[in-house]
């Protein structure tokens, strides 16, 4: 297995490129497929983390399901081996065209998010002379204490439907012919670091949901906690794998084993950012009057987090020690991009090895988020993805 920090083999490379540490994303996928079993909880894996054919069929193997939010995601999906019966979409605004593909591959559920989104599923069903398996989409109103733009389970969200809304979500539903109720599913928000008290929390929300359902007459056969669980930006070696098994338990609290309702997550960015790094080499090194410019060849084109939500990403010098010796003394610098835009910035004042043009560098926990948000903005090359065991 090749390391990043062995960079020898990326020395030749054109720049930037993603690169995928394939024996991580094994062994990440490998614990998460062991507890499942454990935990008797389904996977499905959110497409939209990360959707590369290589990475997604090597989960589609290990049994996992998918969750889409777009008919080309399910498509995708249903191309690189998971069954459809495993692929959900989800979405607040499902068109006419999306629903009938999904259909036609035969997915196992659509995750309702609003009332006329039923009306559509069940026109469109009984005009194909299906029935269109259905979840509800529920916001459990719980804060998730993240990024407000990753935080979705709130009332005043656009995603799913709000408690005001049960009653007529329920008379809306008996209604419909064409559509077959299958559980509930509930997504709070994504990068979640508080695990055992928020998936506790939503535990606990769950099972008031799931109880409030049934006594009005509906069989929840399936409950789906959606995704969420964090990673460590901070320290992506400290961490590699993340904690799936406090997350299962603390969503388990409130559901026993055996109990009968079938459990199902939707983690994407836990399978696969850790495993990822975009790798970037310094173009120049500005002196300015009080600090110190690193510019590199990657851009928020290629990875859009730190100027979208101000994320933040280890940035590591890989040339440094390796070329200079252990030596090198560190030092202050603005990282920043290429682009013509003040927030393509990778990190101010972050202290890295001492650093000269041609450099190589990490950009860390990468691999979810990263390419899929990836665009041509100054009509930049997309990035590629280069893997681990072919270089
Ligand atoms: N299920 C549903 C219904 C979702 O909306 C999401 C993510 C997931 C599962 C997967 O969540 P995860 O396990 O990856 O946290 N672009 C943002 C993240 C947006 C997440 C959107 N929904 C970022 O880069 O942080």
């Amino acid at each position: 297995m090749l390391d990043i920090h062995n960079f020898d083999k990326f020395a030749e490379m054109e720049t930037p490129f993603y690169f995928y540490d394939i024996g991580l994303f094994e062994r990440t996928a490998d614990k998460l497929a062991a507890l499942s079993v454990t935990y008797d909880i389904g996977v499905h894996y959110a497409i939209k983390a990360n959707s590369e054919e290589r990475l997604l069929r090597m989960l589609s193997e290990r049994g996992f399901g998918a969750d889409c939010v777009s008919a080309n995601e399910a498509v995708q999906a249903s191309k690189c081996g998971f069954a459809p019966a495993s692929i959900m979409l989800a979405g607040v605004g499902k068109t006419d065209k999306e629903i009938r593909t999904s259909l036609e591959v035969g997915i196992g559920c659509f995750n309702v998010e609003s009332i006329p989104e039923m009306d559509a599923i069940d026109g469109i069903a009984g005009g194909m002379g299906v029935k269109a398996p259905v979840a509800l989409r529920i916001n459990p109103n719980i804060d998730p204490h993240t990024h407000k733009y990753i935080t979705t389970g709130l009332e005043e969200n656009k995603f799913g439907i709000s408690r005001f809304e049960f009653d007529a979500a329920l008379e809306k539903l008996r209604s419909c012919r064409n559509l077959e109720f299958k559980g509930l599913l509930f997504h709070i928000g994504s990068q979640i670091t508080d695990v055992e008290n928020v998936f506790g929390l939503e535990s606990r929300c769950g099972r008031e949901l799931v109880s409030w359902f049934e006594e009005h007459g509906l069989k929840v056969e399936n409950v789906d906690f959606g995704g969420g669980l964090g990673v460590d930006y901070e320290d992506p070696d400290g961490s590699p794998v993340a904690d799936f098994e406090t997350w299962m338990k603390a969503l388990r609290s409130c559901f026993p084993v055996g109990e009968g309702y079938k459990l199902h997550i939707e983690p994407g960015r836990a399978i696969v950012a850790q495993c990822g790094s975009l790798i970037t080499r310094v173009v120049y090194v500005k002196k300015g009057r009080t600090k110190n410019f690193v510019i590199v060849d990657a851009g928020m084109n290629d990875l859009i987090r730190p100027a979208l939500y101000g994320a933040y990403h280890k940035v590591e010098n890989l040339s440094a020690s390796y070329l200079r010796g252990d030596d090198t003394k560190d030092c202050a610098y603005d990282v920043v991009g290429p682009i013509c835009e003040s927030s393509d910035v990778w990190g101010e004042g972050r202290i890295l090895r001492q650093t000269c043009r041609g450099d190589l560098m990490a950009i860390r926990t990468a691999g979810a988020y990263g390419r899929t948000m990836a665009s041509r903005y100054n009509m930049r090359d997309l990035a590629p993805a280069v893997y681990s065991d072919e270089i």
